[in-house]
């Protein structure tokens, strides 16, 4: 039986990972957890280089080193977890690169997804949450400073900007969410989502 894969997107301080959490929480021993980059020994050491604000990085590197985490999480965790029927939950997947690097960064939406389907081998979300908030209410939320917040607000704008394009361009994957709420509400807006995806996951199998 093949599971299902569900992914928050948003910018920096969004609520992603507080969202991605109580979702898991809620389903259980069904979900397995992810975040990106990381979740594989390879993944969390190439977090650490990407988020280091001490350290410059192209956009390409960036890009690739994104593309070569993803590749780890999806061969050793995700897909074996989908095959197992369990419900993957992922902080981030390769919408954020879509958005950073290929719109933010400007390196072009085709070449960033073109890396990224080698990395995934194909695999896409079955449901992504877009996380929606504007990015100056984003930057009141308390949170850690690293490489890419410390890039100042014309990042998040540029990526906030992104996001709105990507979900409106496959409607049929992307819910988007107002973020700026208390974080039940949120979460039940997911879970009710979540349960009509695997409704007609169901209906399909
Ligand atoms: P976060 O896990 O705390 O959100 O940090 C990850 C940072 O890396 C965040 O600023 C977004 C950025 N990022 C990209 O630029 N591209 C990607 O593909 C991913 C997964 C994250």
């Amino acid at each position: 039986m093949a599971g299902l894969f569900v992914t928050f997107e948003g910018i920096d301080r969004s609520g992603k990972t507080t969202q991605a959490r109580m979702l898991v929480e809620a389903l259980g021993d069904e979900a397995v957890a992810v975040r990106e980059p990381g979740g594989t020994e390879v993944g969390e050491r190439l977090r650490d280089l990407l988020k280091d604000p001490a350290v410059t990085i192209s956009a390409e590197a960036e890009a690739l080193m994104f593309a070569a985490a993803r590749a780890e999480l999806v061969a050793q965790v995700i897909r074996p977890a989908l095959d197992a029927g369990k419900v993957v939950v992922s902080d981030r997947f390769l919408d954020s690169s879509l958005a950073y690097q290929g719109i933010a960064r400007a390196l072009g939406v085709e070449d960033v997804e073109q890396i990224n389907s080698f990395a995934t081998r194909g695999l896409l979300p079955d449901l992504t949450f877009l996380l929606s908030i504007d990015p100056a209410r984003a930057a009141e939320r308390a949170g850690q400073l690293d490489r890419f917040e410390d890039e100042g607000d014309s990042l998040q704008k540029a990526v906030f900007d992104a996001y709105r394009d990507l979900a409106a361009a496959d409607s049929g994957r992307w819910v988007t969410v107002d973020a700026d709420r208390p974080s039940g509400e949120v979460h039940d807006e997911v879970m009710r989502a979540v349960q009509r995806a695997r409704e007609a996951a169901g209906t399909r199998a």
